[in-house]
C-alpha cells in the first residue's frame, strides 16, 4: 500500500495534556540554569538596574542573601560579576588579581557558605579596564599576546579563590589554552573552563554594561567579538576552543543565534552552554511590563527555544523566576 495515501494526522498527538506530555521533545529544568549576579563593594547596597527591571547590584551580605534564596529554589549554578569603582580601574586591570579584591573576597565566601553550589567567574578586562575593552588597549589598539598573561593572572586568583569555572568572555585569539595552562602550572587542575565560544559584538549586552559601567571609553569590540553577520566562523572558534582544553563551548548572545547553538551542539560533543544576555531579557521584560506580552508564557518559551537549539545549560537572568514558577521543570 502506498504509505502516502494514508492521511497523517500529527494533532492526533497533541489531543490531551499527557499525549502532549509523552510527545514533548524538549525540557527545561532549573539545574540546567545559571544566575548572573552583580556584585559592587560596600555594604548595604541593592540598586535595581534601571534598564534590567528585577536584577540587581548586590553588595556582598545582600549578595549572599540572594544566593541563598535561589538555591532554596533549586537554583545551584551562579556567574559573578563586579562592578568595580572607577579609582581602581587602570589600563592594565591590576585590580583584577589582587588576591584580596572584593570580587574573589566574596566568591570565598559564597563557596565557603553553599559548598554544592557551581560558582563561575568572569575572565576579561573590562570591568577593571580604565578603556573598558576586554584586552589591552596600546596605541589604540587591543592587542591580543600581551592581554593573555594579565587573564591568566586573573584566572588563577580566581581559581584560588575557589570558583569551580572560570568564564574567559574577552574573545582573545588562543586564550583558552594560554589559561588551561596556567591553571594547570598553578595546580589547578580540577578548575574548568567555560569559553565563551562564539561571543557575538552585538547590540544587546546594553543593560549589562549599564550594571557595570562597563562600556568601551572609545570604540567598539568589533575586532575581537565576531561579526554577527557570520555563522561558520563559529565553527573556527570551536574547533580551537576544543583543541585548547574548554570544559563546555558558550554560545552569546542566545536567543538571536539559535542556529549558532544548533551548529555547536552537532560539532561537539561537549556541553553547550548559551548566554541569554541582558538585552535580549530587558526586552521580554519591558513587552510585559506595558502589558503586550505574558511573562508567565513568554519567559519560559524563551528559555524552552535555546534548549531547543540545542543548549545544555542556559546562562539567563530569569533563572530565579522560572525556578520558583516551575521548581519540576517544564
Ligand atoms: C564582558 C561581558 C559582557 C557580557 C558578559 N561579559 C559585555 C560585553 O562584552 O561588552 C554581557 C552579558 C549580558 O549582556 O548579559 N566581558
Amino acid at each position: 500500500m502506498n504509505s502516502l495515501s494514508i492521511p497523517r494526522r500529527p494533532r492526533r498527538n497533541r489531543r490531551s495534556p499527557t499525549l502532549r506530555a509523552l510527545a514533548t521533545e524538549t525540557h527545561l529544568h532549573p539545574s540546567q540554569l545559571v544566575f548572573p549576579l552583580f556584585l559592587v563593594d560596600g555594604s548595604g547596597i541593592k540598586q535595581e538596574i534601571h534598564s534590567l527591571p528585577g536584577i540587581y547590584r548586590f553588595s556582598s551580605e545582600y549578595l549572599l542573601e540572594e544566593v541563598e534564596e535561589c538555591i532554596q529554589l533549586g537554583i545551584q549554578n551562579f556567574i559573578l560579576f563586579p562592578a568595580v569603582a572607577d579609582h581602581l580601574k587602570d589600563t592594565t586591570a591590576t585590580y583584577s588579581y589582587q588576591t584580596d579584591n572584593f570580587y574573589l573576597k566574596v566568591a570565598r565566601s559564597i563557596k565557603e557558605r553553599f559548598p554544592e553550589c557551581t560558582l563561575i567567574s568572569d575572565v576579561a578586562m573590562d570591568p577593571y579596564s580604565s578603556d573598558g575593552h576586554d584586552g589591552l588597549v596600546q596605541n589604540g589598539k587591543i592587542v591580543n599576546d600581551e592581554t593573555l598573561p594579565i587573564l591568566a593572572k586573573m584566572a588563577v586568583a580566581q581559581a584560588q579563590a575557589g570558583f569551580d569555572m572560570l568564564g574567559p568572555s574577552d574573545m582573545m585569539d588562543g586564550r583558552v589554552g594560554y589559561l588551561r595552562h596556567a591553571l594547570d602550572e598553578a595546580g589547578y587542575t580540577e578548575t574548568g573552563i567555560l569559553s565563551y565560544t562564539a561571543k557575538y559584538a552585538s547590540a544587546f549586552y546594553g543593560p549589562f554594561r549599564d550594571a557595570l559601567d562597563s562600556a568601551p571609553k572609545s570604540g567598539d569590540k568589533k575586532t575581537y567579538q565576531m561579526n554577527p553577520a557570520n555563522r561558520r566562523e563559529a565553527l573556527i572558534e570551536a574547533e580551537l576552543d576544543i583543541q585548547e582544553g574548554a570544559d563546555m563551548l558558550m554560545v552569546k548572545p542566545a536567543l538571536h543565534y539559535l542556529d549558532i547553538i544548533s551548529d555547536l551542539k552537532a560539532a561537539s560533543s561537549l556541553p553547550i552552554a548559551a548566554y541569554h544576555v541582558s538585552g535580549e531579557c530587558a526586552m521580554l521584560t519591558a513587552a510585559c511590563r506595558n502589558g503586550w506580552l505574558d511573562y508567565e508564557k513568554a519567559m519560559p518559551e524563551a528559555l524552552l527555544s535555546i534548549r531547543r537549539a540545542g543548549a545544555d545549560v542556559i546562562l539567563t537572568y530569569f533563572a530565579k523566576d522560572f525556578a520558583s514558577r516551575f521548581p519540576q521543570g517544564i
